[in-house]
């Protein structure tokens, strides 16, 4: 595995127990996305959907609730394990897999895969076209795979004058959480550096985690090609979520094998 990919595993590990909390996002309203997207691209009306990086399966056990057979795959332990105590104290049925996109086989072949916020955290490009066929091998014969990635112009924007830290200070019932991010995108390998300090005071007391990761971002034209490259039949890009009216962060694709 690359050091950057055990990297980032390192990352999650360490995490898992704030995710949800640090990592805020619309998920009914990107999920409405989802949902559109399969109903437009699949014949059967609530197919069997693969949760590619499903971590604490915050958008695996949305979609279970509204009536889809759910697998969700992640490579790190401590954030499936969340994932299934989530599922397993809503009552849902959901199977769960501790595997790696880049060599996973289904003994069933999936309708759809889908993939929020993880292809981006393989940041050897070898490893992310290996990530890219295996996925389309793992499909059926009209399969499609949606997934997003870090739109490179959106965040080079944001981040090239490096405004220095930002902080996030979130108040839950019994538990404060400090969440401190310094961002710094390389414009030539489209790679971004992410030091974080998070610190948890609850009950429990306070801990402090300091962690770093990076992330590979892209251009439309940067993905489209790696996706053309691993065999995909059809793609089409569409600027983001439904739900993010304006200044849309991330490229999303829908793949058709
Ligand atoms: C940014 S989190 C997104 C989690 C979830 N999709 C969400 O949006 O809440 C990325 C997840 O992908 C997983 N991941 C990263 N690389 C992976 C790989 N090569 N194989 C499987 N899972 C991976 C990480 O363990 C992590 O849980």
């Amino acid at each position: 595995m690359a050091k950057a990919d055990a990297e980032n595993i390192a990352y999650y590990r360490t995490l898992a127990r704030v995710y949800d909390t640090i990592v805020p996002r619309d998920i009914k309203g990107i999920c409405d996305s989802l949902e559109e997207i399969v109903g437009k691209n699949n014949k059967v009306k609530k197919p069997h959907i693969l949760d590619l990086g499903c971590g604490t399966g915050r958008f695996t056990i949305e979609m279970a609730k509204r009536g889809y057979a759910m697998t969700g795959l992640d490579i790190t332990r401590e954030m499936l394990d969340i994932a299934k105590m989530k599922a397993r104290q809503m009552g849902l049925k959901v199977k769960f897999l501790k595997a790696d996109i880049k060599n996973f086989t289904l003994s069933e072949k999936a309708e759809v895969a889908w993939a929020r916020g993880s292809v981006g955290d393989i940041i050897d490009l070898a490893d992310v076209g290996k990530a890219l066929f295996n996925i389309r091998n793992n499909l059926r014969r009209n399969g499609f795979f949606v997934f997003d990635v870090r739109d490179f112009h959106y965040h080079y924007i944001k981040y090239k004058t490096n405004p220095g830290p930002e902080t996030r200070i979130i108040k839950g019932i019994d538990r404060t959480t400090n969440f401190t991010f310094d961002y710094r995108l390389d414009k030539d390998s489209r790679i971004g550096d992410i030091e974080e300090e998070t610190t948890v005071r609850d009950p429990r007391g306070t801990k402090t985690y300091r962690t770093r990761h990076q992330l590979r971002h892209y251009t439309k034209r940067e993905i489209a090609r790696l996706v053309r490259d691993a065999g995909f039949k059809s793609i089409k890009i569409l600027p983001g979520y439904k739900c993010e009216k304006y200044n849309k962060p991330r490229i999303v694709v829908i793949a058709k094998k």
